[in-house]
């Protein structure tokens, strides 16, 4: 790891343990160009040719008659708007002029170990042992604006953050149109574009396509993340797979609306650039104030896909999620939403727990429903009071009994919610967000709330906290279930409701940062309608998210193989759930359902006192099941080894126990085929100079984990493969556990 400035040259160069990034000050003017990003290089003797300086139209300093076609084709460190670069801009500002033009120069620099917090803001952090940072201040005299770029490189992964702080130096007030995280210029290698795509229940397909000439982008204006694009892109070589190839990776640390864009212009370079999404965004900057642009991650691969997720995983894991519970075992719950909907009492949940508790399982989650007159999704938002009604003693009781159960207790809130059928719409109906003289729209007959008003947020908090305080509760999951419309706050003067989208954000933010301050211990799942707001800025608060509100195990194996690309396994809320599945009809084993579960936190979602014999008999084992692998799905590091969504028939991945001595192929057979062999994977990152004892996780009697008698070395399990007999119908599965000897 490390930053350093060849003050000769004026090179900065920053290393990860595989990877080498270069920017160069260039002409009298100081402009930053990008030099290079790639392979480590231990010797970047001749890298500066690479920017083409020495080419018509040469800089400024040598040619000013063609500063336009200068300005044009050079490859920025952050591209300027309104001068004479036609690609996409990474800042516009408009002055108090009404005017547009930007450009950014060198200033000064700072290196420094460590990671500063960005202000109101999820980012990475390390020690000062494990991270350093580059800060790089440019200025534009003509608005008194300067831009701290900043760079952070990790000890343990190959990532580099990235963020930017505007500042406004000058005495005039600009108007911030645009303010992205990130840009980097290269040249094209004829990229693939990887993306994410999906919807609601079909949460991030993973698509591939080449991008050509023009723009190309991923983007939301729904205000979350949203289930539709997620905040990630990759540049992939053309070929490049799991294992092998150049694969750029890009992902904002975000939760709002965001745009990543590749352009490739016509000296077929490339630009990527990335951050909030500029369209109804406008930031007004008085003289003295700034502006922090959300965080992007960097990712560069050599070794394909794969090497991404692997420097995500690492990332995520050791410098974004904060919970106790990162590294610690997630009690087995039950929610009780499939089972029940709106329509539970005290009895009904307490029936749930005493079966649950008999067969191994360890929380109990109340879902949506248990406050106010929340008989259905048309009202009660905003009114956080226990409904007496359902639950006779109160919270107390219910949850003094779930522990005398032995069960730990969780509950749902929808903070950042309101129904019009609310006593809290009746007292502030312009707490809302809405448009003057324009009646909002609805959605799942529900209004967003200005949580960008402090009082708002207060009122909101205030009682989630005295519910929490009232029982003894050890996990919330938070609920988001619309997307943002009517972008309209009571509270902000008109030069500022461009500001709302993120002040929206930034006050959720905050939101969720004081409840794991004043709760330090809870288990904080997140949630927006299923995966609509599956990202990294919303790790930073829970270590769970769940994934999607489609339980079907068919439908799971392609999101989370898509989410596991970039997220720990630790990372995706999983439950077993009832069959015919409530979203697709579809009947699959209920073992099959547990090993795909165990591939997340694990958890039921049906209604336990309703399960047949057969069923209910192997709740016991496959809680035991989670008993015995929890920590090496947790901690141990993740391989995808097929994807039935590419080979259309049968799934598998791998993970590998931290200290080797263990792991297990998670093995899907979607659909099956006649008259064909058997399938054969190459097992990855096993000693090669191992032998390996070949065991399977069974759900019959007797041992969890049975031997099948076979064996093999490292060596023929990575180089030749390990063989996966058919399984006899459809949607079958098996978990192998292979030993180290
Ligand atoms: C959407 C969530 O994804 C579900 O799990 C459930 O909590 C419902 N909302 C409740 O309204």
């Amino acid at each position: 790891m490390g930053i350093t400035y060849l003050e000769q040259k004026k090179i900065f160069k920053l290393d990860t343990p595989n990877t080498t990034y270069l920017m160069e000050i260039v002409d009298a003017e100081g402009f930053l160009g990008h030099i290079y990003y790639g392979r480590r290089l231990e010797d970047a003797e001749g890298a500066e040719e690479l920017l083409r300086t020495l080419e018509g139209p040469f800089t400024p300093e040598t040619n000013s008659r063609d500063r336009s076609s200068f300005m044009d084709c050079f490859p920025w460190e952050y591209s300027s708007h309104g001068v004479g670069d036609f690609r996409e801009s990474s800042v516009r500002v408009k002055d108090e002029n009404g005017c547009s033009a930007v450009m950014l120069t060198y200033l000064s620099h700072e290196i420094y170990e460590g990671k500063r917090p960005l202000e109101g803001l999820p980012a990475t952090f390390g020690k000062q042992d494990q991270v350093q940072t580059l800060e790089i201040t440019c200025e534009d005299k003509c608005l008194g604006l300067r831009a701290v770029l900043s760079y952070s490189v990790f000890e343990d992964t190959d990532a580099i953050a990235r963020s930017v702080r505007f500042e406004n130096a000058g005495r005039q007030v600009l108007s911030l149109e645009k303010a992205m995280s990130c840009c980097l210029d290269m040249d094209n290698r004829n990229f693939d574009a990887i993306t994410l795509h999906g919807s609601w229940a079909r949460e991030r397909r993973i698509e591939r396509k080449p991008i050509g000439h023009g723009r190309f982008s991923v983007s939301t204006l729904r205000g979350e993340t949203s289930h539709q694009e997620h905040c990630f892109l990759a540049l992939a070589a053309p070929g490049a797979n799991q294992d092998q190839g150049e694969v750029y990776g890009f992902h904002l640390v975000y939760s709002g609306n965001f745009l990543i864009q590749a352009e490739v212009n016509q000296f077929d370079s490339v630009r990527v650039v990335a951050g909030i999404n500029p369209e109804d965004f406008c930031w007004r900057l008085g003289g003295g104030e700034s502006f922090q642009t959300p965080e992007v991650i960097l990712t560069y691969s050599a070794q394909g896909i794969g090497g991404m997720t692997n420097s995500l995983h690492k990332l995520y894991r050791n410098h974004l999620i904060r919970s106790p519970y990162l590294h610690k075992k997630r009690p087995i719950l039950i929610n009780n939403w499939e089972a029940t909907y709106f329509d539970f009492d005290e009895k009904k949940l307490l029936d749930i727990a005493k079966e649950s508790a008999a067969l191994g399982i360890e929380m109990l989650v109340m879902d949506d429903g248990w406050f106010g007159n929340r008989y259905d999704d048309n009202r009660a938002l905003g009114d956080w009071k226990v409904n007496e009604k359902k639950l006779k003693g109160g919270l107390g009781r219910l949850v003094e009994q779930v522990n005398a159960l032995g069960m730990k207790f969780g509950i749902w809130f929808e903070p950042e919610m309101i129904s019009e059928e609310s006593a809290l719409y009746r007292q502030h109906p312009d707490w809302a967000l809405a448009v003057p003289g324009r009646k909002p729209t609805l959605s799942r007959n529900q209004y967003v709330l200005d949580i960008s008003r402090r009082e708002v947020r207060d009122c909101i908090m205030e009682q989630v906290f005295a519910v929490l305080h009232s029982a003894n509760i050890e996990y919330v999951k938070w609920d988001m279930n619309r997307p943002l419309t009517d972008l309209g706050s009571a509270a902000l003067p008109a030069d500022r409701q461009g500001e709302l989208y993120h002040r929206y954000v930034l006050g959720m933010y905050e939101m969720q940062e004081r409840l794991v301050k004043e709760f330090p211990d809870l288990l904080l799942e997140n949630c927006s309608g299923g995966g609509g707001r599956f990202d990294p800025g919303m790790l930073y608060y829970s270590p769970q998210i769940w994934c999607s509100d489609d339980t079907d195990a068919v439908e799971r194996l392609a999101i989370q193989e898509s989410t596991a690309m970039l997220y720990p396994l630790s990372a995706m809320g999983a439950h077993v759930s009832v069959c015919p599945n409530h979203t697709v009809g579809r009947n699959t084993p209920f073992e099959t359902r547990g090993y795909v579960a165990l591939a997340g936190t694990f958890g039921y979602e049906l209604d336990i006192t309703k399960l047949d014999e057969e069923d209910r008999a192997m709740v016991p084992r496959q809680t035991a099941m989670y008993h015995r692998f929890h920590d090496l799905v947790r901690e141990g590091e993740y391989y995808r080894l097929s994807s039935w969504q590419e080979n259309g028939s049968f799934d598998c991945f791998q993970v590998n126990g931290p200290d080797g001595k263990e792991c297990l192929v998670f093995y899907t057979q979607v659909l099956n085929e006649p008259a064909k062999k058997s399938r054969i994977v190459r097992l990855k990152g096993l000693d090669a100079g191992a032998r390996y004892r070949i065991r399977v996780v069974s759900m019959e009697g007797g041992d969890l984990i049975k031997d099948t008698g076979r064996e093999a070395s490292g060596e023929v399990l990575m180089y030749g493969g390990f063989r996966l007999e058919r399984l006899w119908g459809d949607f079958r599965s098996r978990i192998f556990c292979l030993e180290r000897i």
